[in-house]
């Protein structure tokens, strides 16, 4: 890189960064500039090691920021180049090498990332068109990840094994604790889902979206009915590795922006994907393809942005040039 990247860049990067969407918002990223390249580190503090053993959640929730990082630079006019972990645990490197003008598409896309929410509310009872959901699919679509709309069929099936998925966390006291410390009635935490993001319950009966209030039963909270055929996505990855994991993250804020761009409400439903057993049984035959999220999309109302820690908390420290997020 014979430029170097401005402080205001260097810092609408990381801003952008921690736009990305993360499980139960634990915001679970930690980000080095040394000047020449971004290093984006997972942060081990802020696992879900009950709902979440493995960190497949956690490595999407990288990929997604990383996605978003690398859009915030490529809107700046700047190529970047992605260097995978070296090893297991070790950072992924973004590296701006080239400056180039964005597109027009990019410009799009890195303008919605700070306009994209989780919608946890009622959509409306209208389908969302067969080309916005092209548009989604073709925005998921690399050589390693893929969208499958649900057709009535499958989309009974996810939602029956949803249910059970919901039901069999309700009753796990480690599921219960940790989702205890990640919600809060609390207005003033920077993390975590507060009570006025938990949405209302749902009197539409079949639709087991995560209760937030699991651990507030004391909160009171407006109930609403919902639609009651849901639209479905499920974002696989080729392969449940790491690597697929992080590539699945960046599939997902890609097709969570594109959706941002079409108008369309999105919100995760993965507790299917948290058990094992019953995440066995979402995986499609051959074994190629595994199911890393599943999206509830729609037409909804306004939401407001979660909330996000302030940027100086995200930042490891490094010895060869001054953070400008530090100051
Ligand atoms: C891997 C993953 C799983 C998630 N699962 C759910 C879920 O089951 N239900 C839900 O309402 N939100 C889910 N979310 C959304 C997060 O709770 C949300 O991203 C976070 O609270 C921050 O809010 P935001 O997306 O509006 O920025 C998930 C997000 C990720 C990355």
């Amino acid at each position: 890189m014979s430029e170097q990247l401005s402080d205001r860049t260097t810092a609408a990067c990381l801003h952008a960064a921690v736009a990305a969407p993360s499980m139960h918002n634990t915001q679970p990223w930690r980000f080095r500039f040394d000047g020449s390249g971004f290093d984006v580190y997972d942060d081990a503090e802020r696992a879900l090691p009950a709902t979440d053993p493995a960190g497949r959640a956690l490595h999407i929730s990288v990929g997604a920021a990383v996605c978003n990082l690398r859009l915030a630079l490529a809107a700046d006019g700047w190529v970047s180049r992605l260097e995978r972990p070296a090893t297991a645990g070790g950072p992924v490197r973004v590296v701006p090498v080239a400056t180039r003008d964005p597109s027009p598409d990019i410009e799009a896309l890195a303008l919605a990332i700070n306009r994209r929410r989780t919608n946890r509310g009622p959509y409306d009872d209208a389908a969302v068109p067969g080309a916005v959901l092209e548009a989604l699919r073709r925005a998921a679509a690399g050589g390693s990840t893929r969208l499958v709309v649900l057709d009535p069929v499958r989309r009974g099936a996810v939602l029956a094994i949803t249910q059970a998925a919901d039901a069999w966390q309700r009753t796990d006291p480690r599921y219960r604790r940790e989702l205890a410390r990640w919600t809060s009635e609390r207005g003033d935490r920077r993390d975590g889902v507060l009570a006025p993001w938990f949405g209302p319950r749902a009197t539409t009966a079949g639709l087991p979206l995560r209760d937030f209030g699991l651990a507030l039963p004391r909160l009171s909270r407006e109930a609403a009915r919902f639609e009651r055929h849901p639209t479905l996505v499920v974002l696989h990855a080729r392969g449940d590795t790491p690597e697929a994991w992080l590539d699945a993250g960046g599939a997902l804020q890609r097709v969570l922006l594109t959706a941002t761009l079409h108008g369309l409400a999105v919100q995760p439903m993965t507790q299917a994907l948290e058990v094992a057993h019953l995440r066995r049984m979402l995986a499609a035959p051959g074994g190629v393809w595994h199911p890393q999220m599943i999206l509830r999309v729609g037409y909804g109302g306004p939401v407001e942005a979660s909330r996000r820690r302030p940027l100086r908390t995200f930042l490891l420290h490094s010895h060869r040039r001054e953070n400008p997020c530090e100051r």
